[in-house]
């Protein structure tokens, strides 16, 4: 949601920040702003608008100070104006604060401060917190407790980060919301950030704080403690993501160089996991058996995640096994009964989105038997689930989620295939056939991104007001998917259907302006053919996504080409076809495709 980066070093800090306030921005970029602690005092600068404003009007007074503070936002109180912009400080500017997350007391914690004198800038909940340290300072309290105090004053989800002044030091708290330290013991210092991308550059040594755990960072080291002053152990580990992979390289938007790195972000998700002979599945923590006491699954999820758990579920009924994928932020309204033998799966590539955290707890408290799917190591998820397994597709920056939902569709398909193994006792009898196909998968995808026509598709529809997208069977999440992106980074009206349902209301829609994508995933096409057709013989001009040969290219206006794979895997081909597609429709309106409007990477707030 926000972006918090944070560190304490022994060279200037100002441009260590911005740098890691740019490397951040995916989690939001209505404001940014930076506080830094120098001489004479705590320097704030903050605005409305981009990382790159910001960096416009920095004037000199940051440039000296080793200790410093940043934060990027996606608003939640309060509009993104130049005062709700963070760093927020007390009335004095002794105290800078950064924050992600929502004080839900807010409102109480202001009236009473007010009562006392103090007065507030912004509309946002943050300001209380300097505020609040401010408060136990004037009433004697050294830093260290001031901060620890205001703390435990808080009630809701918070990643906080704040600087005093008159001391090189930063103070950080974490509940609810990420917040990573990262230690560079040469030259570069210590870092505070909500993840890990914002000083990756920088080291790839970090420590994941927990719930409840307070920071105090020194220049000659980290201190980690509960609230109560306790000493807590948190390990130290090495994060296997280089740093050029975050970065853009040759591309022109980490979203295009996110669908490009897919041959190699699968061939990671893949590897270790299907046997060299491609007839068995390893999967870590989850050897046969590991499933035989489950009789139902539920996938809970959101936005592209779900599409993830969509396509898992589908795939479970279709080997025999009970399952269902829920919208995570629903699944707080009706849940369906669940039970120990109930094996919910929470999807989430951030493995902090604060819907698919608030079912995974319901599933908790409610006795179901837990695992997240995640590519974040150390994520919220991944410390709350009973297990997980992650999907290594490296780190994702653009808002738009492409190469994760391939590796999450792959790492559900594999699970999958083990749970139907256990739950029917019958080893899927497809399995000799489908392992080497998702073997070669990465070569697949390799083909579609070196032949595709999606740029000149794209550039010949643009103009129309609606796209529909449309699939049967693992085809109807990726219709699903492929209207999502559309419509996320296009800003046009799309909906993805299945294609049966078309005629039972859509239809009505349908002109010669609406271009119909069809997914042919090779299950019951003449069906999604005959769906196409109603459309087409409506005008509405009908791109196929699929093999060379197929029977819809006799009737089609354009072409997706796919190979001729087996079903459960030309879905996620289709799907890249639909990445480009969209990809190329927002770079021809001249959208800020890896920054969508309104939109944030990680959505930690329900
Ligand atoms: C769309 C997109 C979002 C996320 C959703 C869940 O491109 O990225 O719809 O999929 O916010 O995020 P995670 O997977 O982090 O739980």
């Amino acid at each position: 949601m926000c972006g918090i980066i944070g560190r304490v070093g022994s060279d200037d800090a100002i441009d260590t920040l911005l740098t890691g306030l740019e490397n951040l921005e995916y989690r939001g970029y209505d404001s940014a702003g930076v506080a830094v602690q120098n001489g004479s005092g705590i320097k704030v600068q903050k605005r409305s608008g981009k990382v790159s404003e910001l960096k416009e009007t920095i004037d000199s007074r940051l440039a000296d100070g080793q200790v410093g503070i940043g934060h990027t936002r996606w608003s939640t109180h309060g509009p993104p104006t130049d005062e709700n912009a963070h760093p927020h400080t007390d009335s004095t500017t002794d105290v800078a604060v950064v924050h992600n997350g929502i004080i839900e007391n807010y409102a109480e914690l202001r009236s009473c401060l007010t009562a006392r004198g103090h007065e507030f800038t912004s509309d946002t909940d943050t300001e209380v917190i300097p505020h609040l340290i401010q408060h136990y300072l004037d009433s004697g309290w050294d830093n260290e407790t001031a901060f620890r105090m205001a703390i435990s004053e808080l009630e809701g989800s918070y990643a906080v980060a704040a600087m005093l002044s008159g001391e090189h030091v930063l103070y950080a708290a974490r509940k609810g919301s990420p917040l990573v330290v990262g230690v560079d013991e040469g030259t570069d210092g210590y870092f505070i950030a909500s993840d890990v991308p914002a000083f990756l550059e920088f080291t790839d040594t970090v420590t994941y704080l927990e719930d409840g755990d307070v920071v105090v960072v020194r220049p000659n080291g980290v201190e980690i403690t509960d609230l109560e002053g306790r000493d807590v152990s948190r390990d130290l580990e090495t994060v296997d993501w280089d740093p050029e992979q975050a970065g853009k390289g040759s591309f022109d938007h980490y979203m295009l160089k996110e669908i490009f790195e897919q041959p190699t972000s699968l061939t990671q998700t893949i590897e270790g996991r299907i046997g060299r002979s491609a007839s068995e599945i390893t999967l870590e923590d989850f050897p046969p058996g590991s499933f035989t006491d489950v009789d139902r699954v539920l996938f809970v999820a959101c936005g592209t995640s779900y599409h993830a758990g969509v396509y898992g579920a589908l795939a479970l009924n279709q080997a025999g096994v009970h399952a269902q994928a829920l919208l995570a932020n629903e699944y707080s309204v009706a849940a369906p009964p669940v039970d120990g033998r109930t094996l919910v799966v929470a999807v989430t590539q951030s493995g902090e989105t604060a819907d698919t955290l608030g079912a995974l707890r319901r599933a908790n408290e409610a006795g179901a038997r837990t695992v997240t799917v995640t590519n974040v190591v150390g994520s919220t998820a991944v410390r709350e689930a009973d297990e997980s397994l992650l999907i290594r597709a490296g780190p994702e920056i653009g808002v738009a989620a492409t190469k994760t939902f391939s590796s999450q569709a792959v790492v559900l398909t594999l699970l999958g295939q083990r749970i139907a193994a256990d739950v029917t006792g019958d080893p899927s009898a497809d399995l000799d056939s489908f392992l080497p196909s998702l073997s070669n998968l990465p070569d697949h995808v390799e083909y579609v991104l070196e032949e595709s026509d999606a740029e000149r598709i794209a550039r010949r529809y643009r103009e129309s007001p609606s796209y529909f997208f449309i699939g049967r069977g693992l085809g109807y999440p990726v219709a699903l998917e492929g209207a999502l992106k559309f419509k996320e980074i296009t800003y046009e009206h799309a909906e993805g259907f299945a294609s049966g349902e078309l005629k039972h209301g859509p239809l009505a829609l349908v002109t010669p302006e609406t271009p119909v994508f069809a997914v042919f995933t090779g299950e019951e096409d003449e069906q999604t053919l005959k769906n196409a057709a109603e459309a087409g013989t409506r005008g509405a001009p009908i791109v196929a996504v699929c093999p060379d040969g197929h029977p819809a290219l006799e009737t089609a206006d354009a072409h997706l080409e796919i190979p001729d794979l087996d079903p459960t895997l030309a879905g996620l081909v289709a799907n890249v076809q639909l990445q480009l597609v969209s990809y190329y429709a927002a770079d021809a309106l001249g959208r800020p495709i890896d920054k969508p409007r309104n939109l944030a990477k990680s959505v930690t707030v329900e």
